[in-house]
């Protein structure tokens, strides 16, 4: 419809993205030959990007794709690739009008191979500042640690981070958790989110993406989470005290539908609880997640809640500026965004 090309034009924050998941199959087979990185011959998947491609069209489940995800991302080892990785992600996001972006990466799938935290630092704030000034994009960057690795991991790289200053100096805005969610809930990570919260750094979690929606009261109650990423799982269960709850404390769900159903969390995008969130008054953004992995940008995300939904202009444009209400950045950016 007509409206597609307001969706696109339409100024937009992102705030769930994650770089090693906007690593377009090409750039992988690129870099994976560049650096003699043998992918697994045992998969036919690896065959070529076009059959790679193929495969993402039928994950699973989240673990399923989780274990292409951290392949996929073992061919990035020189700080030139996390650079261009995070740069074309700029240029793309910038394309479809996102003015705003809150990126996660995982410094653990990196560090465990040799890469220095410092070098994947350095590398995405190169093209942070190409950003801003090609594009006029605003950029942060959000640590996540990975749930699949033990509590002692997640410590000791929020301290490495901490020493390094990267919180202190803002190359670092936020700490997250990702990664497989079912065996490994809330309450886990207590200790490094009661860190983050004494050094004054701001927190979210994934949670309620294949987890049911309890891990979401967790993460309020016993890390203190000021956001969370899908919660949808949520309004899915109908967990209405939850519900209140989140539309009360004004948090936001960093929400993706497209996401959503690759992963199979729910079965199609309008199945998607977007209008349970309007009704409930829950703030919430619609983001990409994986785009090079799910298929699709922030604006394919937004259209295609367009094609289920039919959504007025007025409620898209609430829904994009509730997206720059809920960022991160500064107060006087903001201004300049709405
Ligand atoms: N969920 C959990 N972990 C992740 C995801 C996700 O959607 N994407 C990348 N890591
Ligand atoms: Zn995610």
């Amino acid at each position: 419809t007509s409206l597609h090309t307001f969706l696109a034009a339409l100024p937009k924050a992102e705030h769930h993205m994650h770089l090693e998941g906007s690593l377009e199959p090409e750039l992988l087979f690129e870099l994976a030959a560049k650096h003699d990185v043998t992918l697994p011959s045992t998969d036919p998947a690896f065959a070529s990007p076009a059959a790679l491609r193929q495969r993402y069209d039928n994950f699973q489940n989240l673990d399923d794709f989780l274990g292409y995800y951290y392949i996929g991302m073992s061919v990035l080892i020189e700080g030139s690739d996390f650079e261009a990785l995070a740069y074309a992600y700029f240029t793309k996001a910038a394309s479809q009008n996102v003015r705003h972006a809150e990126v996660f990466f995982d410094p653990q799938a990196h560090t465990s191979r040799g890469v220095e935290l410092s070098t994947i630092v350095e590398s995405f704030k190169r093209a942070q500042a190409r950003a801003e000034t090609d594009f006029g994009m605003t950029t942060q960057l959000i640590m996540c640690f990975l749930k699949h690795l033990p509590l002692s991991g997640a410590l000791e790289t929020f301290a490495q981070a901490k020493d390094e200053g990267f919180f202190a100096d803002g190359s670092l805005a936020a700490i997250g958790m990702d990664s497989s969610e079912l065996p490994f809930p809330s309450p886990m990570w207590k200790d490094v989110y009661a860190a983050a919260k004494e050094s004054g750094i701001r927190r979210t979690i994934h949670a309620g993406e294949e987890g049911p929606a309890h891990y979401v009261t967790q993460a309020l109650d016993i890390l203190d989470a000021q956001r969370i990423d899908h919660g949808i799982r949520a309004l899915m269960e109908g967990d209405d005290e939850l519900i209140s709850r989140l539309a009360s404390s004004k948090t936001l769900l960093t929400t993706c539908p497209i996401s959503n159903v690759k992963l199979q969390c729910i079965p199609s995008i309008a199945a998607f609880p977007l209008k349970k969130l309007i009704a409930a008054g829950v703030r919430f953004s619609i983001n990409s997640d994986d785009p090079a992995y799910f298929g699709g940008y922030i604006q394919e995300n937004y259209c295609a809640l367009q094609e289920s939904f039919d959504l007025s202009v007025g409620e898209w444009e609430t829904i994009a500026k509730g997206s720059i209400l809920g960022s991160w950045c500064s107060e006087e950016r903001k201004t300049q965004l709405l």
